[in-house]
């Protein structure tokens, strides 16, 4: 029976692969990977395999979700293989639109396995000395994707993605940093709330800032961050800062 892998790759750093997730790549027939993928990933699988290049860059979308969706339906289904992967960055089911591919197999009668990945989140906090969560400062995390506020969203419920007592971490957050800001302001979260911006997390040319909330849009400006970043705003921001990375590499 061919089976579909949706395998997470991580948020770079090729050595934060899972075993598990390089085994499979080493058993690969056919594999469909994004754009962040590095090279150095890629080269676990096998030089015989079937390879697509499915793109899923912000301004660059090479395949539609609906062709990849198609893609690994017809391979499953009418190539012959048995070993089909699907890698995406960081982990499958983060704000990576895993869910919407295993319907797709899922109503294809087609199997599949989810093999996670460390999330951007997991892997910038790790990065820069940062817990997400601290006893002594939060109860929690939000994960949230920033892609869709040019406006007033009736989705979203900025309250409670303005508490204090969350870490809140935003993903694809760069192009509508001002007005997530603004609305984070206007539903009581203190201007002055600690945040970073982080690039290329666990990458060799990684690179991060500190600001208060309010400040974010004006260092995006000066510093020019650019996607893959996340933006991380919350009290354990602060301690981070504070531990000032004498003892973390
Ligand atoms: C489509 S989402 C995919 C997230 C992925 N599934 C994950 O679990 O990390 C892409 C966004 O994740 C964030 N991201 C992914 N890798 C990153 C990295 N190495 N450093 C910082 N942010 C990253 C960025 O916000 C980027 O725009």
């Amino acid at each position: 029976m061919p089976k579909v892998f949706l395998v997470g790759a991580g948020p770079g750093d090729p050595e934060l692969l899972t075993l598990k997730a390089v085994r499979i790549l080493q058993a690969a027939d056919a594999v469909v990977y994004d754009k962040l993928i590095s090279p150095e990933i890629l080269k676990h699988i096998p030089e015989g395999a079937l390879k697509y290049y499915a793109g899923k860059s912000k301004s660059q979308h090479l395949m539609k979700q609906e062709e990849i969706n198609d893609l690994l339906v017809d391979l499953a289904k009418n190539s012959g293989l048995k070993t089909i992967v699907r890698l995406k960055g960081g982990d499958p089911f983060i704000f990576g639109r895993g869910g919407e591919e295993i319907e797709a197999l899922a109503k294809n009668n087609i199997q599949f396995e989810i093999i996670p990945g460390i999330t951007a989140a997991s892997a910038c906090g790790a990065m820069l000395g940062l817990p997400l969560t601290h006893r002594d400062f939060v109860s929690g995390v939000h994960f949230f994707t920033g892609h869709g506020c040019k406006d007033i969203e009736p989705g979203v419920d900025w309250e409670i993605l303005a508490s204090e007592d969350k870490t809140l971490v935003i993903y694809m957050g760069l192009t509508n940093l001002k007005i997530i800001v603004e609305r984070l302001v206007e539903h009581g979260m203190p201007p002055e709330m600690p945040a970073v911006i982080i690039e290329k997390g666990s990458m060799p040319d990684q690179r991060h800032a500190y600001a208060k909330l309010s400040e974010l849009p004006e260092l995006l400006e000066r510093q020019k961050f650019e996607s893959p970043a996340l933006v991380i705003i919350g009290k354990v921001v602060g301690f981070a800062e504070s531990l000032n990375h004498k003892h973390h590499k």
